[in-house]
């Protein structure tokens, strides 16, 4: 008989007490993120998303006491800002900014082809909103002397050459540099910096830019991991973003922790 290798239902206290900010929260990766440090005992998980309507159903689902809605467009510094202010202002501090929030250019982005007007707009997202979040989230947490745990979302593509998508798996790249130079600069705060690189998972963006049905791009992904038996989901990345965020990886920092079966590169 199969046995399951999930560890879902394990020690459900990680967090306890914790206060959390998810950018990218109303969907995806983020969302799989906010329920689960909720499930894991955090105090408050801030939601920072542009998409209100979707970001508001997500904290009522998971719970008004546990979980909160805020509109913040990570691209613009200030309102990064005001997320991380507000948060430390209500709450009273900040342990653990997950900087997730990314999007993907519309077109196939090939060197040949290549739109510099997107990149622009992807990397306001993908770069100067990743470094906007880590910069706040680091000053709060150098502020107030909370030896904290920041978390950004890379992928497989920023270690990896890419047949399309140039934009993105450059912002990527830039992820992973992020990471590692602030790790090292906040190391002597006690502030750890780390980084998750999944593989490709069925979520909006991907249906969106890949223009497949879920199914489709499901089976599309599946060539792109060696492990067999199991799809990467949302829940797989949040394990691996708790593992980051809590206390199970007290002395990892600089770290990019891969979530991808093996990947099989093009
Ligand atoms: N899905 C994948 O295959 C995959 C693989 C590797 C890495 N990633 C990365 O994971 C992260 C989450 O993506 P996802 O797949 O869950 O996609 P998603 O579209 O489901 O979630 C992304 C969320 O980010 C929000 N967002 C976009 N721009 C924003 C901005 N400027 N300010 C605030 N919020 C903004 C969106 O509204 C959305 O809710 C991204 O950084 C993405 O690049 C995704």
């Amino acid at each position: 008989m199969a046995v399951s290798q999930s560890t879902s239902n394990h020690n459900l206290n990680k967090l306890a007490g914790k206060i959390a900010i998810v950018t990218g929260g109303a969907s995806g990766i983020g969302e799989a993120t906010a329920r689960h440090f909720a499930d894991h005992g955090a105090r408050m998980v801030v939601i920072a998303d542009i998409q209100d309507e979707l970001g508001n159903q997500v904290a009522l689902s998971i719970g008004t006491d546990r979980c909160t809605y805020i509109h913040c467009n990570v691209a613009d510094e200030d309102q990064v800002k005001h997320l991380v202010e507000s948060t430390v202002n209500i709450y009273g501090r900040l342990d653990i900014m997950f900087s997730n929030a990314g999007v993907a250019s519309p077109s196939d982005q090939t060197i040949l082809d290549f739109n510099f007007s997107e990149m622009d707009n992807l990397f306001a997202t993908n770069i100067r909103g990743m470094v906007a979040c880590v910069k706040h989230a680091a000053r709060a947490m150098v502020k107030k002397r909370v030896r904290g745990s920041i978390v950004c979302t890379s992928s497989v593509t920023g270690s990896h050459g890419v047949p399309m998508g140039t934009d993105y798996c450059m912002s990527k790249h830039a992820v992973v540099g992020l990471m590692r130079a602030a790790s090292v600069q906040l190391a002597a705060s006690g502030i750890r910096v780390n980084s998750v690189s999944p593989n490709g998972i069925v979520t909006p963006l991907t249906t969106r830019a890949r223009k497949m049905s879920d199914e489709n791009l499901r089976n599309c992904y599946r060539k792109y991991a060696r492990l067999e038996g199991v799809d990467l989901t949302p829940k797989h990345v949040a394990d691996a973003v708790l593992f980051l965020a809590s206390g199970d990886s007290e002395f990892i920092t600089g770290h990019d922790l891969r979530v991808d079966g093996s990947f099989i590169g093009s």
